[in-house]
């Protein structure tokens, strides 16, 4: 269920209102729901409950401390992909012996931080990156446990700059070359190979591409074995959808359909890393209305959340739904369709850039200085790649539980945006 539900003319985050939270707090402001966050870990989990996966959450997704530890309090494990998140994770109280490390440029510093840390598995994505592996195990006496991350060449068909499984992208090793590197890991007396890993990008809303990697892991890990490998994990990244409009992502239920059989047959453990579909739609961001203008034909709403705050529409050409915290018009089923007393607005942001929209000529009902509004998915990939670009301060987080909330992290100071400088 919508954690984000209009009830008496306003918008709800469970049972607390967030112009109250947004008049306590100031704008932009991000709100998240507690109950959303954990039901879609839960989802997940139990969708693919036959096989007792491990559900690394994305930690870029939204590596809030407090969200990280409500995850970890849930039994979650963690995907990171630097040693800054490694150190969050660690923060958060969690036991490191359940940490994926992924990422094309792990550096020997963060190499040793996850060794130090013995993590689950480095899902290696070169060749050159296996050799700086095993020379940091040697020198620290351990063996590093790996996961070769292999690019599947499946297309995902989502958006050309979050595409990661597709031969050409910079992810993984070439698909073709994983017998030679299995047998490089089994010669190394410094790496155990736990399994492999493949993750073809995000969102991915369809479950087609699964079922072809999952086949492919199934048909590797066969091989491998017949080898004498010893490959019992099968880590399929993250990337599951998520519903940014209506109901066009498929459900957990529906991907653990196309997976769980394939990791049945490979009698392996089965790792994921989804980040978007747990924390997306747990959050919203809230801005006001600062000016409206009409100029050159068209009617700008300009409001105090920017680019810097939520960079995707400008990023990606990403949609968001956008809508007042106290509509004059109910929000619609669809929020791109024309809609009577709603004339096409774009929606922008005070930063100094073209590209600084959160939407483009959308139906909008009429707003005016002062007037909240609120836009929706905005729990992964918001904060995380948030900026002071234009040095504007980044709000406050608040998560809300039933009819409690507590800051999550407090609203940017003058003070704090120079606090790192030397003069
Ligand atoms: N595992 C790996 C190896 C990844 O590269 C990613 C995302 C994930 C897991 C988590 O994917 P998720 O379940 O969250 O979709 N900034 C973009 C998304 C970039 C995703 C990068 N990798 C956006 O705002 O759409």
């Amino acid at each position: 269920m919508d954690p984000f539900q209009y009830q008496d003319g306003e918008l709800f985050c469970e049972q607390v209102s967030v112009s109250a939270l947004s008049q306590e707090f100031g704008t932009p402001i991000w709100i998240y729901s507690k109950s959303k966050l954990v039901n879609e870990y839960r989802q997940i989990q139990e969708a693919f409950a036959a096989v007792d996966p491990v559900i690394c959450y994305s930690v870029k997704a939204n590596s809030n401390l407090s969200i990280l530890k409500l995850l970890n309090e849930e039994g979650c494990s963690f995907d990171v992909v630097s040693g800054g998140e490694l150190f969050r994770v660690r923060e958060a109280g969690a036991d490191t012996t359940k940490v994926a490390f992924a990422g094309v440029g792990k550096t020997d510093e963060e190499i040793r931080f996850a060794l130090e840390n013995d993590i689950l598995m480095f899902n290696v994505e070169s060749e050159p990156e296996l050799d700086a592996i095993s020379r940091i195990a040697a020198e620290m006496g351990k063996v590093a446990p790996v996961a070769l991350r292999l690019n599947p060449d499946v297309d995902g068909k989502t958006h050309a700059k979050t595409t990661t499984g597709k031969k050409g992208n910079k992810f993984g090793m070439d698909f073709e070359r994983h017998n030679e590197l299995a047998d490089k890991v089994l010669a190394d007396p410094y790496l155990e190979l736990r399994g492999i890993h493949m993750h073809i990008g995000s969102p991915i809303n369809t479950t087609d591409p699964y079922r072809q990697s999952a086949e492919k892991a199934l048909n590797i890990v066969r091989e491998l074995r017949k080898k004498g490998h010893q490959t019992n994990w099968i880590n399929l990244g993250g990337g599951f959808g998520l519903n940014y409009r209506g109901d066009e992502a498929a459900t957990a239920q529906e991907y653990a359909e196309v997976i769980v059989p394939f990791v049945q047959e490979a009698e392996c453990r089965l790792a994921l890393e989804p980040g978007r579909s747990i924390a997306g739609n747990a959050g919203i961001l809230v801005s006001e209305v600062v000016f409206v203008k009409h100029e050159g034909g068209k009617r700008f709403v300009i409001q105090d959340a920017a680019m810097n705050d939520l960079v995707r529409p400008a990023m990606y050409d990403s949609f968001h739904k956008i809508w007042p915290v106290k509509p004059s018009v109910a929000p619609p089923k669809d929020f791109e369709a024309e809609l009577e007393g709603c004339p096409p607005a774009d929606i922008v942001g005070p930063v100094c850039e073209s590209c600084d929209y959160l939407a483009k000529s959308r139906p909008f009902p009429e707003v005016q200085r002062g007037d909240l509004l609120a836009t929706f998915s905005a729990g992964a990939y918001g904060t995380v790649m948030s900026s002071n670009y234009n040095s504007r301060r980044r709000g406050t987080e608040v998560l809300v539980d039933g009819s409690e909330y507590k800051v999550i992290r407090r609203k940017e100071t003058y003070e704090d945006l120079i606090a790192h400088e030397r003069v």
